[in-house]
């Protein structure tokens, strides 16, 4: 066979200098992984460059280092035989080639050498095993013993070995081979789907971070229905996120059935990953029903209902984030404020949308009222065309509403335009309840639009409402 060089992603001198490091330590090395995958396929080449050689990763990577401008640190992982070095924006990541695969999920030691085919064989994807030599002698020349280019032209997620090896090796590329189909749209090989399928308990061993990790990539992909698809086909998704599992299924009791709330939810964000790339939004359209199946309930008089869901679904959220040692922190808290409030703009755009109404939900939503809309009008995914447009049109008066009450009013980060000290001052009150009463009050009445959002019209409001408590000012 002839063989191919590519020269091009390669052409940053940090290349060459390894190539000529690693001869000088009598090694050969390679670039592999997403670099290689990345560039065949015109997706530009990523600043994280795994490398490897056939001898020590860790000795390269610190004769490399002395060489680098500011001797960069070398962050050595004995354990894993590998080593790291931060050079401007690269992350150059040097490992030896083995025989034993990567135990990325394990604390295993790994000791035994092996050939460049050897590491390639035990690499998860043969779109990920091609390798450039980097070595003066074949500068650029490709290494692709498991054709991996061809599953990259017919998009194809192929292991080198039988899958059962290859998950079993690594349980978590079970999740990157499904990472892999929804970012780059690609189709799992039926044995690797069906070796998924059959070990989907290993995933039990890998890492809540790793998983969640993955799922973050799942959900910033194009098209996130494709890997929750996946998720859900062989069987990882009730492992991992059994609250969607839950919404699956359409009832039907006296001829009345509700939709099937896990396919809807898909769509949503499939939806929403058309308009933001904002991941924890995502995450929002992804959990804004989970409250569905827990509050599920038919009557006879109105059919199906989730009353309550938006609340019961937020305080589900903190345990599903919890479960995943996901971080508890304002990331979460919006995701619940979003699921919590996500059937407020539908209510408001069924009807005619009030200006008080608009009001009290910017009041509510605060800085995240654009992102509740954004996700609302994701989920719309009514195949009525009558009714879809109904709902669009309905949410861009929503829209240009708060705007206008915005600039008018000013709600969003509401401050008491009358302050509680000012109240105390003017009836010559100690705090008490009716302080709260008469702020209480004021705000309603902004928030109804009976008054302005201003001190003079506040000032007027408070004095009415404290005669009526029978509270008297302090003359001047
Ligand atoms: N790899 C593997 N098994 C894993 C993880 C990684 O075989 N569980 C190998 C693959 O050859 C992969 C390379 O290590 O290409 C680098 O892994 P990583 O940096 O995690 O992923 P990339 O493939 O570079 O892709 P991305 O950066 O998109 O995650």
């Amino acid at each position: 066979m002839t063989k191919e060089f590519h020269k091009k992603p390669i052409q940053h001198p940090i290349f060459k200098l390894i190539g000529k490091t690693s001869e000088e330590l009598g090694m050969d090395s390679y670039v592999i992984g997403g670099f290689v995958r990345d560039y065949l396929l015109n997706r530009g080449t990523p600043k994280d460059i795994d490398i490897v050689t056939i001898g020590s990763g860790i000795k390269l990577a610190q004769k490399v280092a002395t060489k680098l401008k500011g001797n960069p640190q070398v962050s050595v992982f004995k354990n894993f035989g590998t080593a790291m070095i931060k050079h401007k924006d690269f992350e150059l990541e040097f490992v030896g080639a083995r025989k034993e695969s990567y135990q990325r999920s394990s604390r295993k030691p790994i000791v035994e050498d092996g050939s460049l085919k050897d590491d390639q064989n035990r690499r998860d994807f043969t779109i990920n095993a091609i390798a450039l030599a980097l070595n003066e002698s074949n500068f650029g020349e490709l290494l692709d013993p498991f054709n991996g280019r061809k599953d990259l032209a017919q998009k194809i997620i192929r292991t080198p070995l039988d899958p059962k090896i290859t998950y079993s090796d690594d349980p978590l590329r079970m999740m990157r081979a499904i990472r892999f189909a929804s970012q780059l749209d690609f189709k799992i090989e039926l044995y690797s789907h069906q070796a998924i399928s059959e070990n989907k308990n290993r995933i039990k061993i890998v890492s809540k971070e790793r998983i969640v990790d993955e799922l973050h990539k799942i959900l910033m992909s194009p098209k996130p229905s494709v890997g929750l698809k996946l998720l859900y086909q062989t069987g990882l998704l009730q492992l991992i996120l059994p609250e969607l599992i839950a919404l699956q299924g359409i009832e039907e009791v006296e001829g009345q059935r509700h939709k099937d709330n896990f396919w809807h939810t898909l769509e949503v964000v499939d939806n929403i990953a058309k308009t933001t790339d904002n991941l924890w939004l995502r995450w929002a359209a992804l959990l804004h029903d989970i409250g569905k199946a827990p509050t599920k309930k038919f009557s006879k008089k109105v059919g199906w209902t989730f009353h309550g869901h938006e609340y019961v679904g937020s305080k589900m959220v903190y345990k599903l984030f919890k479960r995943l040692r996901m971080p508890l922190n304002d990331k979460m808290k919006f995701v619940q404020k979003m699921v919590l409030m996500s059937s407020r703009p539908i209510i408001l755009s069924e009807d005619y949308v009030t200006d008080s109404a608009v009001r009290r939900l910017v009041f509510d939503a605060g800085d995240y009222v654009e992102d509740l809309m954004t996700l609302c009008e994701a989920d719309i995914t009514t195949k009525n065309p009558r009714k879809q447009k109904k709902y669009k049109n309905n949410f861009k008066i929503v829209r240009e509403k708060i705007v206008e009450v915005e600039e008018r009013d000013q709600v969003r980060n509401f401050q008491p335009p009358v302050t509680g000290e000012e109240i105390m001052e003017t009836f010559n009150l100690k705090p008490s309840k009716e302080i709260g009463v008469i702020k209480e009050a004021i705000k309603e009445a902004i928030l109804e639009g009976e008054i302005p959002n201003e001190h003079e019209a506040a000032f007027q409001f408070m004095l009415q409402k404290a005669e009526s408590l029978g509270l008297k000012p302090v003359s001047s």
